[in-house]
């Protein structure tokens, strides 16, 4: 059997210059460092500088990538962003990004999932490589949370933060078979019902503000374990993988406790769980390349790796990506 496999060829991130730390916040509100590291394991985030828009973030961290990959901008035929901060209600940050790259060929866009967007991004860009309509495609996951949270409410302030990463797919012929490199299988899954538990309360169709994000931190936890073991279990029947073949889990980094609950569900060693959120926060989309772009440039994931996404966030969407790197 053959089959054309979306395989990874570079990656990238970024985070922006300047450093809020908990100690700073707990000046500022009522918390401090003590409550967020045992609550979350976040110690600090990056916060994007005033004339610094999700499009900048978004751009450093595909030129990243693009530079790790050691290829030319101009061979790329599809962007797919996702961001749940775009820089402008419209047009899509992508364009700008493709502006930004030099880029007037080819096809490029926005995708909102919230904290699932690169996993649903890495979806959709793999599902134009195999299709053959598209050869190489920019993945990236860039926010700004910082600009639609409400400063003066502890139990969201303290969790997210900006930042950026990308990853450039190839399409490559490969076996069919679990031994390819490339993504070897995707789950995505939404369910509307909870819809009103992590939300921004505001929109140009209804109130025709911006907003900012409320949740029920409580009620997203409660949740959370169970839908990433859910769509990772997809995965490995999808594959006939288990926990002992993965070599690095990638989840999204939303919260230490919710990372640990998840991996220890699945049998998955403590050894093999990349973990960024202290340096961070949840950057929502962004937060897996980040910690991708980490584990990469550390060493810990080589060529022919078996590495496993997962992320959940407001909707709720959920879902997984498993990659042979
Ligand atoms: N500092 C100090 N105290 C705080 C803070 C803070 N920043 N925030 C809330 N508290 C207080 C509350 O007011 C409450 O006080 P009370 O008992 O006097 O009323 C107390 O701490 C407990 O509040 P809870 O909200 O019940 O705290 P909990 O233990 O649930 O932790 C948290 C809150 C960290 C938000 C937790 O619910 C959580 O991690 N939820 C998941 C949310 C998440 O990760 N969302 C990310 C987006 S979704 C995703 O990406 C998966």
């Amino acid at each position: 059997m053959t089959a054309i496999r979306s395989v990874v060829l570079g990656c990238g991130s970024y985070l922006p210059e300047r450093v809020l730390t908990n100690a700073e916040l707990a000046s500022r509100i009522d918390t401090s460092d003590d409550w967020i590291v045992q609550r979350t394991g976040i110690r600090e985030r990056h916060i994007a500088a005033d004339d610094e828009f999700t499009s900048h973030l978004a751009i450093k961290a595909a030129q990243a990538a693009l530079t790790d990959a050691g290829i030319d901008a101009q061979s790329i035929d599809l962007i797919v962003v996702a961001t749940s901060t775009p820089d402008n209600t419209f047009p899509a940050t992508a364009v700008a990004v493709q502006h930004g790259l030099g880029i007037n060929h080819g096809v490029a866009f926005d995708l909102q999932a919230v904290c699932s967007g690169f996993v649903f991004a890495l979806t959709t860009a793999d599902n134009f490589l195999r299709a053959g309509s598209h050869k190489r495609a920019l993945v990236i996951g860039a926010e700004t949370f910082s600009r639609i949270l409400d400063w003066n409410d502890r139990g969201t302030c303290v969790l997210f933060g900006d930042g950026a990463g990308a990853v450039v797919l190839e399409a490559q012929p490969g076996t069919g078979t679990t031994a390819d490199r490339g993504l070897l299988t995707t789950h995505l899954r939404s369910d509307g019902r909870h819809k009103s538990k992590l939300f921004v309360d505001g929109g140009p169709g209804s109130t025709k503000t911006v907003g900012h994000l409320r949740m029920e931190g409580r009620e997203v936890f409660k949740h959370a374990v169970g839908m990433i073991t859910d769509v990772i279990v997809d995965a490995f029947n999808a594959t006939g993988f288990t926990a002992e073949d993965i070599n690095w889990f990638i989840p999204h980094q939303a919260n230490k406790r919710i990372i640990d609950a998840s991996a220890h569900k699945l049998h998955i060693a403590p050894q093999k769980v990349v973990l960024t959120v202290d340096l961070h926060g949840n950057t929502s989309a962004a937060s897996i390349p980040l910690a991708l772009a980490v584990a990469v440039k550390d060493g810990r994931v080589k060529k022919g790796d078996l590495v496993l996404f997962e992320a959940m966030g407001g909707g709720f969407t959920w879902g997984s990506v498993l990659v042979r790197w």
